[in-house]
């Protein structure tokens, strides 16, 4: 199954191996694409790669995680970003989406000056230097909006097929879905469906301004694995208002513990909630987190755990691990 093509809209993946993002530090100190970057990613996609996810990209400077990640927040990024979906493309059949991303009360802006944002005023769990972010306002929730809209448009310009909404790992969107993270009493806060209210304005309006052929995913960390933390429950709810807000895939992972999840660690470790998920939407869900082997990764297929395999560490260690299956 492992080598079944499928497709995503329009698009024709000609397997099921997906490459997740995962952060390089090798960009410019400003966030460009390097001759190294795009080295690394060709190497993964000639081996035959179906999909690559690209590393989380910050939409804007208070959104930023740390010092070497790519940006999309700025016009000048497109020119690199071009050369890369270029040569990913010339080379392989393999289809490459960029992770966009705001990073909210994780963030690590350059200049000590910029504003930290979340959705409440509480410190985050992994925040180690303890900083309490500012509880945005009306005006700087539409601002992520717009800064998510028009990083999008900025990867579709420069010729991506498409992108990833990254709301998992503790950054700004899944502070907003966590009910440890997010303590508002408006239309943001309390029940699900209000927690994830800014994701689907998002997918609304990354929909409305990229048109159709454009792939829409959403990472979504669904589970917190933490006592007053985000369920399963929450997670399969969420998949299902998002399919109904247009995402082409979820792709499932861990929510503020990150992308373990502790009381599991055999391959596929969050099937706990790919498998309900698959149960309740249509749209193509990605399983990844502790998969070594193709034969691992064809079981869980089998299994009816997933419909995409993300194969991360093990592609990081072996840049020919498609080649194999
Ligand atoms: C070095 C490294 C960087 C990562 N960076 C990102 C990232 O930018 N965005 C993201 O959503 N996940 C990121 N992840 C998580 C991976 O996408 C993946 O979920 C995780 O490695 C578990 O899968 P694996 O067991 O196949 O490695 C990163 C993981 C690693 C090891």
């Amino acid at each position: 199954m492992l080598k079944e093509e499928i497709y995503i809209g329009n698009k024709k993946l000609s397997n099921r191996i997906v490459m997740p993002p995962m952060a390089t530090s090798k960009s410019t100190p400003d966030g460009l694409i390097t001759p190294a970057l795009i080295e690394y990613y060709k190497q993964r996609a000639v081996a035959g790669t179906g999909l690559i996810i690209t590393e989380h990209a910050y939409i804007s400077d208070n959104g930023k995680a740390s010092p070497n990640q790519v940006s999309v927040s700025k016009e000048e990024d497109i020119e690199g970003l071009k050369k890369l979906a270029e040569e990913i493309h010339r080379c392989s059949d393999t289809k490459i989406i960029v992770q966009i991303n705001h990073a909210g009360s994780l963030a690590k802006p350059d200049s000590l000056e910029t504003e930290i944002i979340a959705p409440s005023a509480v410190v985050h769990p992994r925040r180690k230097d303890g900083i309490i972010p500012k509880g945005m306002e009306q005006a700087d929730i539409d601002k992520v909006i717009h800064d998510f809209v028009h990083a999008a448009k900025r990867v579709q310009k420069a010729g991506f097929d498409g992108v990833e909404i990254h709301s998992a790992h503790g950054y700004l969107l899944n502070q907003f879905y966590s009910p440890i993270t997010n303590k508002r009493t408006d239309a943001y806060g309390g029940q699900l469906e209000n927690r994830i209210r800014i994701h689907c304005q998002i997918l609304d309006a990354v929909k409305k301004e990229t048109g159709g052929d454009f792939i829409i995913s959403i990472r979504l960390g669904g589970v917190d694995y933490m006592e007053g933390g985000s369920s399963v429950e929450d997670a399969v709810k969420a998949s299902v208002l998002f399919e109904k807000h247009d995402a082409d895939i979820i792709s499932v992972t861990g929510g503020l513990r990150g992308y373990i999840n502790p009381d599991d660690a055999t391959p596929g470790y969050f099937r706990d909630m790919s498998v309900p998920m698959k149960q309740a939407v249509k749209i193509p869900v990605l399983l990844t987190g502790g998969i070594n082997t193709p034969e691992e990764a064809e079981s869980l297929l089998k299994e009816g755990c997933a419909d995409l395999i993300g194969i991360g560490r093990a592609m990081l260690k072996d840049p020919e691990w498609s080649s194999r299956v």
